[in-house]
């Protein structure tokens, strides 16, 4: 009897084993709704995938919401990210569809992101996805305030406006009621000579002009006017977020960043190792444009004045956009190399523009703001590792470039 059930608990053990395996796997590529692996997950992707995806808009590449039903499956979404290239290459219809779709616009690979971290950012991009697009999305960390808030709240401060300007004719209306109601009850008085010539002296522009209350309106709105001018101008005093000058040679970033995805370092060849990202010197652009001549016969096209420049052994003089001032200490391979940070969370879409311009408003504020936001990129640094372990003992939120000294004074200044 006994021998019969545990020979016939022997031949369900492999379907209930299957069945807790299927259960389990299934279970794995089940997108979680925890906080945590959300919060995880938006840090990565704010990290990694943010320059070139949004959740609700179209950027660089496709908006992402939804992705994990629309792309074939879990699967293919992780090894797409882990190696984009190899899966176009392989054949696979989808991210061939998709990668003509994006006119041929490579994603990066990102061959140190574990499975887990995938599914921490896919949990991310449901949360963002059931949530639905906001009305105004929060500015990118870094950003600063954009021109569009700017722009929102100057709108709300014009309606305010308009609707005390308003209040103020509607009390003037009211105000000329009483005053006709008034000399129309004093005329049926019986008064004086000297009282009725009172009650009907003409109000003219002179007596008007002639008030104290008149004097003190017009004086107090030129004061308010002439106070928010100067403190206008004292916000943007060496501020130029949207510099954008002429250069000598009409180079473009869009051609060559853009079109040609020539490598951001390929040219700055400063930003990994050293404190100034540096601009590429006429040798580096004579190594393409030895061969790529067009118009420089004529010697009329940009491409002649390098050309030229090289055959005078003279530099180019660009026009330098960002600049700090001399007090302050800014590095890039701090932030590119060490932090991990993408040229475009500071200069914005650089790629598609012909015309450089400055896209952050580089203050103190700007810099303070992002430290304070910004995850310390730690992953695969031993460098850190005392540091977050002293950090995770006193705190549970990951560490933010504040939490290492990201504020002090003397890091910045000199
Ligand atoms: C350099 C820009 C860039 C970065 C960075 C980037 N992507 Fe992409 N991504 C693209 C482009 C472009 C496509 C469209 C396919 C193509 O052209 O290869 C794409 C496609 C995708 C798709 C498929 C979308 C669909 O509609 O099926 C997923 C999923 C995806 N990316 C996820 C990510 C994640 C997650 C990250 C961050 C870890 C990331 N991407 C970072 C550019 C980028
Ligand atoms: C083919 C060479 C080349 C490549 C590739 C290139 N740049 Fe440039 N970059 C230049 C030159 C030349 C200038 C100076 C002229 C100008 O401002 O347009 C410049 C200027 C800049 C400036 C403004 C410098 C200043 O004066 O403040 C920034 C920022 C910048 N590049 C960022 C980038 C980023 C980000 C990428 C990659 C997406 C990139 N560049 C790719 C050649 C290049
Ligand atoms: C890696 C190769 C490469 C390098 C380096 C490079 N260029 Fe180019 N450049 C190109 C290509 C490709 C074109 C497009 C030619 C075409 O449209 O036929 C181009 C086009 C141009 C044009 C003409 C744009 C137009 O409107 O047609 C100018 C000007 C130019 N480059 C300036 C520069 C300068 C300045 C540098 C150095 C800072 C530089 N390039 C470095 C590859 C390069
Ligand atoms: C954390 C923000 C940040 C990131 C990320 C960043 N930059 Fe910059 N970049 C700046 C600031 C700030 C300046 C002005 C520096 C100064 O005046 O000393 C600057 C200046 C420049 C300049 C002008 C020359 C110079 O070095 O002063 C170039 C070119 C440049 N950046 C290119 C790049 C490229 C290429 C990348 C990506 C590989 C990049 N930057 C990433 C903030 C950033
Ligand atoms: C987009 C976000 C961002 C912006 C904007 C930014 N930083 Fe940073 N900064 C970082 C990150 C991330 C690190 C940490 C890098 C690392 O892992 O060491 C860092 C580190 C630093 C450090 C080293 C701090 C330390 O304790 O070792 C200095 C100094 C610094 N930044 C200066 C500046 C200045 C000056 C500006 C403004 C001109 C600026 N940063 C703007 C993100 C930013
Ligand atoms: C993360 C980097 C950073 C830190 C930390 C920092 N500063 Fe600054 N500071 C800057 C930058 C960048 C500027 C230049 C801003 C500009 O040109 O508008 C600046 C400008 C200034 C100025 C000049 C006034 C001005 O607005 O141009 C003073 C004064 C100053 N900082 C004081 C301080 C003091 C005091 C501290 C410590 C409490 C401090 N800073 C910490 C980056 C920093």
């Amino acid at each position: 009897m006994t021998k019969n059930f545990i020979s016939s608990a022997c031949k369900f053990l492999p379907i209930v084993f299957v069945f807790a395996l299927v259960n389990l796997t299934s279970h794995a590529q089940e997108i979680s709704k925890e906080a945590s692996a959300i919060a995880a997950g938006e840090s990565l992707f704010n990290a990694n995938c943010k320059t070139c995806h949004r959740v609700h808009q179209k950027l660089i590449g496709p908006a992402l919401a939804n992705v994990y039903e629309r792309a074939p499956s879990i699967d293919w979404i992780k090894s797409f990210i882990k190696n984009s290239a190899g899966v176009i290459a392989g054949g696979d219809e989808y991210a061939n569809k998709l990668y003509n779709e994006f006119n041929k616009t490579q994603m990066t690979s990102f061959t140190t992101l574990k499975d887990e971290d995938i599914m921490n950012v896919l949990a991310y991009i449901q949360s963002e996805t059931e949530k639905g697009p906001a009305v105004a999305a929060a500015p990118a960390p870094g950003s600063g305030p954009t021109s569009e808030e700017g722009g929102q709240q100057s709108a709300y401060l014009n309606v305010i406006l308009i609707g005390m300007v308003l209040i103020l004719v509607l009390l003037l209306v009211i105000l000329a009621f009483l005053v006709s109601a008034l000399k129309r009850f004093l005329d049926q008085k019986e008064l004086s000579a000297e009282d009725k010539e009172v009650i009907h002296s003409p109000i003219t522009i002179g007596t008007i002009s002639r008030s104290s209350g008149f004097i003190f309106i017009v004086v107090f709105l030129v004061g308010a006017l002439g106070f928010k001018a100067v403190i206008n101008g004292l916000y943007s005093v060496g501020v130029q977020q949207g510099y954008a000058p002429k250069q000598p040679i009409a180079f473009s970033h869009k051609i060559h960043a853009g079109q040609y995805e020539i490598d951001c370092k390929y040219c700055h060849t400063g930003v990994m190792k050293g404190k100034s990202a540096t601009i590429p010197s006429v040798n580096i652009c004579m190594n393409c444009h030895n061969q790529i001549r067009q118009g420089t016969l004529t010697g009329e096209s940009e491409i002649a004045k390098i050309v030229s420049a090289w055959d005078n052994k003279k530099p180019i003089e660009w026009v330098r956009i960002h600049n700090l001032p001399d007090l302050a200490y800014f590095n890039h391979s701090q932030h590119v190399n060490v932090g991990g940070l993408a040229c475009q969370t500071c200069h914005g879409p650089i790629e598609t523009m012909d015309v450089v311009r400055q896209h952050s408003l580089l203050t103190m504020g700007w810099c303070i703001d992002c430290h304070r936001k910004t995850d310390v990129n730690t992953k695969g640094n031993a460098y850190y590792d005392n540091l977050v372990e002293l950090h995770n003992t006193a705190s549970k939120t990951p560490m933010k470039v504040e939490d290492m000294g990201g504020l002090e004074c003397a890091k910045c200044h000199y």
